[in-house]
């Protein structure tokens, strides 16, 4: 077996000596992937469907929420939102309310309006362009490719965290900026775009683990993992994943944090007006729940009544 050669400058499978490691890498990856990992994520139940709007609307919640909440929400919230006329006749307060528990609640929001745009400019179809998705409400580089890999088989690399760290540690052997991080992906995208993505993103979840990577299980890391090849030749090197594009962060603790602050706020509303002095939120500061009801109201989640009262924005 030929050992790859590293070079984060000219990723591999792209230059015209390199076909030979691109195919290897693809070779391996895949059959890896056939040989469990595939059969044991698809059980995640977005994975069942290539339905465009289903999966922009998944793609939507697993944006910045753990897959396993959103499994256990998923289904009931497409159920209730089946096409976006559906959602856009529902109004955003029911979405709001569907949306209720997976945390950043904007993005709710921001599917209801894309939902409008949809009905109202794209004849209720999602989009298959890069540019015209990216127009969307709440759509970043990250649901527009997730959309054309998974709906559309579009040759494009998806970034999420899980990719962006698979591409710094086994491929490129650096840390990855976003613009190269995305080329790269791009770059290496063989056969089905679907099942290319879903593989790496595979990889980084169950192998390629942020913290407590399983090397000895990686199809990668012997014959083209840098980040493993450094360990193994018992080099001390800095982790390439830690400084690269989409590098999870450790969050600050929920607790007391204005993220909980809002939750409280919302689900409050989800059940009915609320009064800010009521004695449900007497152990708050007053000044920061005003600033965290001021913020919600803007987003367009809350809607302030003549009374003063806070309720969902209709
Ligand atoms: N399958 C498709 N998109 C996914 C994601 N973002 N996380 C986990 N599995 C997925």
């Amino acid at each position: 077996m030929v050992p790859l050669v590293l070079d984060a400058s000219r990723p591999r499978g792209l230059s015209e000596t390199s076909a030979p490691p691109g195919a290897e890498l693809a070779g391996r990856l895949a059959s890896w992937w056939q040989s469990g990992p595939r059969a044991e994520r698809d059980v995640l139940p977005w994975r069942a469907t290539r339905d465009p709007w289903a999966v922009l609307v998944s793609e939507s919640m697993l944006a910045q929420t753990q897959a396993a909440r959103v499994a256990a929400r998923y289904p009931d919230f497409l159920s209730a939102f089946p096409t976006p006329r559906v959602m856009a006749r529902a109004g955003v307060a029911a979405v709001v309310r569907a949306w209720s528990g997976l945390g950043y609640n904007r993005r709710a929001v921001a599917l209801f309006r894309l939902a409008e745009q949809l009905v109202e400019r794209h004849g209720e179809a999602v989009p298959a362009h890069l540019d015209e998705l990216l127009a969307l409400p709440g759509v970043g580089a990250y649901i527009a490719r997730a959309v054309l890999a998974f709906a559309f088989e579009e040759q494009v690399g998806v970034v999420d965290t899980n990719i962006s760290r698979v591409l710094a540690r086994a491929i490129a052997g650096a840390p990855l900026r976003t613009a190269p991080a995305q080329r790269l992906a791009d770059s290496l995208v063989t056969g089905s775009p679907r099942d290319w993505n879903l593989a790496l993103m595979d990889l980084g979840a169950l192998v390629c683990r942020a913290r407590d990577p399983r090397c000895a299980a990686c199809p990668l890391a012997e014959h083209a993992c840098a980040f493993d090849a450094a360990r193994r030749r018992g080099e001390a090197i800095e982790d390439p994943a830690r400084t690269s594009a989409l590098a999870a962060r450790r969050q600050a603790p929920f607790a007391g944090s204005d993220r909980e602050l809002r939750g409280r706020l919302l689900r409050a509303a989800c059940a009915g007006p609320v009064q800010l002095d009521a004695s449900s939120f007497s152990d708050l500061d007053a000044a920061r729940l005003a600033r965290a009801a001021e913020a919600l109201v803007a987003e367009g989640l809350l809607a302030l009544a003549e009374d003063g009262s806070l309720a969902l924005a209709q």
